[in-house]
């Protein structure tokens, strides 16, 4: 209700505008409990998920309102992608909405506050619910696999899972990280910096990938112990589009990202099988596609686009929308559904 009054204000804003002015905002929010864990709950990679529907990262960049994000009933909630050192990003505008294909367009770059800034944020948490964070590598690293090492072990201390962001579109060159050679170096440089109690490592992957990319990464991930795929980032691809932006360069996310996310997690669960935990991200809106996903071999959940067009209710009706799907199908648990289309 209070979001459909508040939407045309901050749809009149410029999205960036709009997007630091919710993040001030929830800053103020009055504190919330996180979901408890219930019908919805699962475990995944030794993590205990109240319900499947996660916050991707980007929305939290600097790790500023994750329990602000639980309290609005997400199962779980990845910050990031933070860089080693702070960094500005791309010039703006770098964030477009494309309202009538109810989509996004980012070319954000890893603005980020650093990895610093973001360790002195949860180290002051009272870790309840479920947060991750997610790492990427400096524009201007002279060795980008030193910098996922490094923000490997910066953030193991203080996060339940930890993701490596080797597919955002927007960082030159950073996606060549998913080729053979290149992954096989990074995934061993990370397991030789793990230690014993260490959170789970989960690697988040392009929706762009073709061809023997699947069971490439598939089989490098279970090689050097990545406990779950992230499925996917946005997109470099372009279906057709009607809003005023869709020209922008950037990641594509939202509604326009449905197809093609469903389709990659269908492929990675025809070759991983129940071996690998997925995650599935990209166009969600809707606890019928959380559901969907889900049964295409989803585990978990994520989102971001949606909350701009659905608004801050989200997570909560998809939960419940997903309680009732669950029920409705003759499924105990959420797990018993996974990959069962
Ligand atoms: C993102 N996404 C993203 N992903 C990531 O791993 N690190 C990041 O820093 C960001 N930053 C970011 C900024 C903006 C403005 C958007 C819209 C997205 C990608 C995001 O986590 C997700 O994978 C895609 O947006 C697809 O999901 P949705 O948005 O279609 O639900």
């Amino acid at each position: 209700m209070f979001y459909r009054l508040a939407a045309p204000a901050l749809f009149a804003l410029e999205p960036e505008t709009a997007h630091r002015l919710t993040i001030a905002a929830l800053r103020l929010a009055p504190d919330r409990a996180p979901p408890a864990d219930g019908p919805l709950g699962s475990e995944i990679a030794g993590v205990r998920f109240p319900n499947p529907v996660g916050l991707a990262a980007g929305f939290d960049k600097n790790a500023e309102v994750p329990d602000a994000m639980l309290g609005l009933g997400f199962g779980f909630v990845e910050v990031g992608s933070v860089t080693p050192f702070p960094q500005p990003g791309n010039p703006r505008p770098r964030l477009f909405r494309l309202t009538q294909d109810r989509g996004v367009i980012n070319r954000m770059g890893f603005n980020n506050a650093g990895a610093q800034a973001a360790v002195a944020r949860l180290a002051r948490r009272r870790r309840v619910g479920v947060v991750g964070a997610n790492v990427g590598a400096n524009k201007d690293t002279p060795d980008r696999i030193a910098d996922y090492v490094a923000g490997i072990r910066t953030f193991a201390p203080l996060a339940d899972y930890l993701t490596i962001n080797i597919s955002s579109p927007n960082t030159p060159g950073l996606r060549d990280l998913q080729a053979e050679g290149e992954l096989a170096a990074l995934l061993s440089a990370i397991a030789g910096e793990r230690r014993a109690g260490d959170p789970p490592v989960f690697l988040k992957v392009a929706p762009d990938l073709t061809g023997g990319d699947h069971e490439r990464i598939v089989r490098a991930a279970l090689d050097h112990g990545i406990a779950a795929l992230i499925v996917a980032n946005t997109t470099v691809s372009r279906p057709t589009l009607s809003s005023r932006d869709a020209g922008e360069t950037g990641g594509l996310s939202g509604a326009p990202l449905h197809d093609l996310a469903l389709a990659q997690m269908r492929r990675f669960r025809a070759i991983a099988g129940a071996e690998l935990p997925l995650i599935g991200v990209g166009g969600i809106a809707s606890a019928e596609q959380a559901w969907q996903r889900i049964r295409a071999g989803a585990s978990l959940v994520q989102l971001y686009s949606a909350l701009v067009y659905e608004g801050p209710g989200l997570a909560r009706r998809m939960t419940r929308g997903l309680e009732h799907l669950m029920r409705r199908d003759g499924f105990a648990s959420i797990a018993e559904a996974v990959g069962t289309e």
